[in-house]
């Protein structure tokens, strides 16, 4: 159930456990991590507003920063996130090791230590959901860009209280299954980046989109051993991106044949850069694939936190309609039509 459908007396003085997006990419500054790329933070915000609104008594904040494996790595601790709610919400949010003797939960806003830091969450173990549940009386969910994993704070704590939709994930929800089912055809995606999951994915777009455009790390990863499904197997509507020699980024003649068919698109979606952005001589696919859809006349999405990063980069985010916090939770999300994050919830979309 989505929170906005919920009788907001409900949140009286209860204590809320919010599962949030914090997996964001941090940058040393003056000596420490800060936040640098906060759209997943933001996107939150409107969630924490309703809450205390609603006069809920207390907000335990949780989630994940990268992939520490069920270790303390102190890197991916989540003090600079506690350091940007403070600063965003203009209270002190103090981190909380759930371990900590000192674990207090009588400030209104609290956050909770990376969950990846134990094993339990990742290892979905009940006992470690339980001891979250024990710190609040209800559970809101609103971290759909890690929704499609099976871990204990996304699919067993929702068990143990009532629970909740938050506000992003409505939105999240609502737009993907509009796009899915409504959206304008041509429909062209821009698939890139680096992670070898995202080649999971390639079966169902190309069978739902107009055309699949591939590009970044996995042309490479295609023709090596970690795709289960080879080249050959694809159907027309798929064109994986041939790269430069040094495979930093597509090349030339790439760029033009994907501008060529963006040019066409009345809508487009977009999950991954072309090449390594980062650098300036590898930078050329990224810049004009992301400046081809964001000229382009048709509904524009992009999705995941290399992307994020992308139109930071380039200073792309004012063309996009619609910017998914979700990476593989999008693309998730797109072929299934849910996620295990959602439980049950069944979303009608008429509109
Ligand atoms: C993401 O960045 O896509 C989510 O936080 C999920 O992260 P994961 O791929 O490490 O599970």
């Amino acid at each position: 159930m989505f929170l906005s459908d919920t009788n907001s007396d409900f949140f009286k003085n209860k204590r809320v456990l919010v599962r949030i997006d914090c997996d964001v990419d941090l940058r040393p500054k003056n000596g420490r991590l800060v936040v640098d790329e906060d759209f997943r933070l933001r996107s939150v915000l409107p969630t924490i507003h309703f809450l205390e609104e609603v006069g809920a008594k207390g907000i335990i904040l949780i989630g994940h920063l990268g992939r520490p494996g069920g270790k303390v790595v102190s890197e991916l601790s989540l003090q600079p996130i506690a350091d940007w709610f403070s600063q965003k919400l203009a209270t002190k949010v103090p981190l909380f090791s759930l371990r900590s003797s000192s674990f207090s939960t009588q400030n209104s806003i609290i956050l909770l230590e990376n969950l990846r830091f134990d094993s339990g969450e990742e290892n979905n173990a009940p006992g470690f959901a339980r001891r979250l549940a024990a710190l609040a009386d209800i559970y809101v969910n609103d971290a759909f860009a890690v929704s499609h994993r099976r871990h204990a704070s996304i699919v067993d704590l929702p068990k143990l209280l009532p629970s909740f939709l938050g506000l992003r994930f409505e939105a999240e929800v609502k737009t993907l299954s509009w796009i899915k089912k409504k959206a304008h055809r041509p429909i062209v995606f821009v698939l890139g980046g680096s992670k070898s999951g995202k080649l999971d994915y390639i079966p169902f777009l190309a069978s739902w989109a107009d055309c699949l455009l591939v590009g970044g790390k996995l042309p490479l990863l295609i023709k090596s051993q970690k795709s289960k499904v080879k080249s050959q197997n694809y159907n027309a509507k798929v064109k994986i991106g041939h790269l430069r020699k040094n495979n930093r980024d597509i090349s030339a003649t790439t760029i033009e044949q994907f501008k060529k068919i963006i040019a066409q698109a009345k809508t487009i979606i977009w999950a991954g850069p072309m090449g390594v952005y980062e650098e300036e001589e590898n930078q050329r696919g990224t810049l004009e694939i992301g400046q081809a859809i964001a000229g382009a006349e048709a509904f524009k999405l992009a999705g995941g936190g290399d992307t994020h990063r992308v139109l930071s980069w380039f200073n792309l985010w004012e063309n996009f309609d619609f910017v998914s916090v979700g990476g593989g939770a999008m693309l998730q999300f797109l072929r299934d039509e849910t996620l295990p994050g959602m439980g049950r919830a069944k979303i009608d979309n008429e509109d």
